[in-house]
């Protein structure tokens, strides 16, 4: 394969050596990951067999009976040599609020934190659920989970009381560390009071045992007795040490809600052994991380997302490396703040998502300019496949046209990075997220027969063919779930739920879900619960609710509503079913099209024709196609004048 390309790197010998070395990976993944986990991780004993289980059975396991802790291996592992080396460097919502916290301090503050919740009765294999802004205790509460063998399941700060107590129930947990408030662009966000609201709830009720809290703007909030703690006290009164709980490489180490196309979101389960390694692996060689953790690394995701879970707390500290984190905004106060961060502190690497690129874009070049950006050596994207525009614009803009850019194809169920392009080893191409990383076996995959497709130019879905140890391994309560979603779909392959493309050269370029799954600013929304908030309102009999595609956020949410008979539209009443969505999820749900209708385009035999409304939502009413098996092809006219009068 020749790659003629401007983003070459000037030697080919690096790619040819990602070539050879990905064959190999692939050829016995046991042999790979087996040697990777002897040297990349401490254990406290060491694994009986590198792999066992499959993909058709859904019983992969990893590195089966080892002993370890992520925590020690996040943390204590570095503290000889490392000590004095900042572990987490945070800068607050105020620009000048920032915080560079050592290994040394980290290790001493999360020991603090293990033994309150020790102290509290916290125990290992419990569920810990924690909804708390960005500040530094957010991951310090992580690893201190991590540390005591109780498994966490963090819940993003933007979602509702419902969303919170739909998953505090799903998981049983007894345990709830939040914050007074949260601090955004200058907002507070009363995150305590959403928390009660959640505990309040019937799902909840006699759930929770204790609330934790943590003081962020000292706000005097409700503290229910015997209920809700003050914890920032209760931690400074503990022993800075606390000994690592050894883990089974099997045993969980924490769950992540995620939607799904159906029902509700499912618990994503990672464990400690495999989740370790492949963090650590692919934060490593994604971001070609220098051995010495001398980089200074900011991905200013959340933490309460994937993102934030792998490459913000795991990876980077997995590696002995700087990580940054970030409570802001890219707006606040001004839409230079990245850049400005950057120069502050001297960033190396910056890993953000294309909603975000895209929204700074908007603003032009005179912001990025004003800054000193040449500490930067890789720039990566995450979360939606990267417009060819917004890359350009990150590749020259940002980095000067002298940075690689790392597009990072990876979901909550694969832990980490699955196809990657190595900076400086893998030929770069806008848009693409080029090829696997190492370990990883993707086939694409014809949808209607199963059948491979093989060679170059073909299109199909996405599928990978053996296990790797960062995959998910069940889906909390419900492994039913866990085979019907992944694992049945082509039998023998894993399956994400991606459609893809394979060029001429063998690069992958994903062309977005197959499923009924939204990827709102890099947010994963499920049709299915946007519209299960909109029929629980007593206005709407019916509701369709689908994606189009939007300039900043990738895609936006449509949703075609039928409402009772008798009521009438509204504004107001589309207002109404908009504050439904944000109070069923949260306000990175919000939708931005209500299209109130008579009736939906039904086919006879009853199904609603999604393709039709999306080409409708997306102002492509002339590609249609066959409408001839609607019931009623009139009600189409009618849709299409209303979506027009929206927009
Ligand atoms: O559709 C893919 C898209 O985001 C989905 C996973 O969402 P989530 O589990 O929330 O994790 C987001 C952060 C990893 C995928 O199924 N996706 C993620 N990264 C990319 C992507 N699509 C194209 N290119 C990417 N780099």
């Amino acid at each position: 394969m020749v790659l003629q390309d401007k983003y070459a790197p000037n030697t080919n010998s690096a790619f040819e050596h990602y070539q050879a070395e990905h064959r190999l990976s692939i050829a016995d993944t046991s042999a790979y990951w087996g040697e990777k986990a002897v040297t990349e991780l401490d254990w406290f004993q060491g694994f009986d067999s590198v792999q066992q289980g499959g993909f058709l059975h859904g019983d992969v396991a990893w590195f089966v009976n080892g002993k370890l802790n992520t925590c020690y291996n996040c943390l204590d592992r570095w503290i000889e040599g490392r000590g004095d080396q900042t572990a987490i460097l945070w800068e607050g919502d105020e620009p000048t609020d920032t915080k560079a916290i050592t290994y040394r301090e980290c290790l001493r503050k999360v020991c603090q934190i293990s033994n309150a919740l020790k102290a509290q009765g916290v125990k290992k294999g419990d569920c810990v659920t924690i909804y708390m802004p960005m500040m530094p205790e957010v991951s310090m509460v992580m690893l201190a989970c991590a540390r005591i063998g109780a498994y966490h399941s963090v819940i993003f700060a933007g979602f509702s009381a419902d969303a919170i107590a739909d998953r505090i129930e799903a998981s049983g947990s007894k345990w709830v560390v939040t914050a007074d408030e949260g601090l955004r662009g200058g907002k507070k966000l009363p995150l305590k009071a959403i928390c009660d609201q959640a505990m309040a709830k019937d799902a909840c009720r006699g759930v929770v045992e204790k609330c934790f809290v943590f003081a962020r703007t000292s706000k005097t909030v409700n503290m229910e007795t015997g209920r809700d703690v003050e914890f920032d006290s209760l931690v400074a009164a503990q022993r800075p040490y606390c000994p690592c709980e050894p883990m089974d490489s099997e045993d969980t180490l924490f769950i992540l809600y995620t939607s799904g196309s159906t029902g509700k979101p499912k618990g994503v389960l990672h464990t400690v052994g495999g989740y370790s390694l492949y963090a650590k692996v692919t934060m490593k060689n994604s971001f070609d991380l220098k051995e010495d953790g001398s980089d200074v690394y900011a991905c200013v995701a959340d933490a309460g997302w994937i993102t934030g879970h792998t490459y913000i707390v795991y990876g980077p500290l997995l590696n002995g490396t700087t990580t940054f984190m970030f409570e802001s905004t890219p707006m606040y106060p001004d839409h230079g703040r990245y850049w400005d961060m950057v120069e502050r502190h001297k960033i190396n690497i910056f890993y953000t998502a294309p909603t975000a690129i895209r929204s700074l874009m908007r603003f032009g070049d005179d912001a990025p300019n004003k800054y000193d950006l040449s500490s930067l050596r890789i720039l990566g994207t995450v979360g939606e496949p990267i417009n060819p525009e917004a890359w350009r614009w990150y590749y020259e803009v940002i980095g000067r046209s002298n940075c690689a850019v790392a597009d990072t194809y990876w979901q909550t169920e694969t832990g980490g990075h699955v196809i990657a392009n190595l900076p400086g080893a893998v030929p770069m191409k806008p848009g693409s997220c080029t090829l696997p990383c190492y370990g990883i076996d993707t086939v694409v995959l014809d949808p209607a027969t199963g059948k491979e497709l093989e060679g170059n130019c073909v299109e199909g879905v996405l599928a990978i063919k053996q296990p790797w140890p960062g995959m998910t391994r069940t889906c909390l309560g419900d492994h039913e779930r866990y085979l019907t979603v992944y694992m049945k779909p082509y039998p023998g392959y894993y399956f994400p739920g991606d459609g893809c493309r394979r060029d001429e050269d063998g690069y992958i370029w994903i062309t977005g879900r197959v499923d009924d799954v939204l990827n709102v600013s890099g947010h994963r929304i499920g049709t299915a619960e946007v519209e299960s908030a909109l029929v629980a309102h007593p206005a709407v009999s019916q509701a369709a609710v689908i994606g189009f595609p939007h300039e900043i956020k990738g895609e936006g949410i449509a949703c075609y509503c039928t409402l009772t008979v008798g009521v009438e539209e509204s504004d107001s009443l589309s207002k109404e079913l908009k504050t439904a969505v944000r109070t069923a999820i949260g306000p990175f749900a919000t939708p931005d099209l209500i299209i109130p209708t008579a009736s939906l385009p039904m086919t006879r035999s009853g199904k609603i024709m999604r393709r039709v409304l999306r080409k409708i939502a997306a102002g492509e009413s002339d590609q249609l196609g066959d409408v001839s098996t609607l019931a009623d092809p009139t009600v189409v006219q009618v849709l299409i004048d209303k979506v027009e009068a929206l927009q």
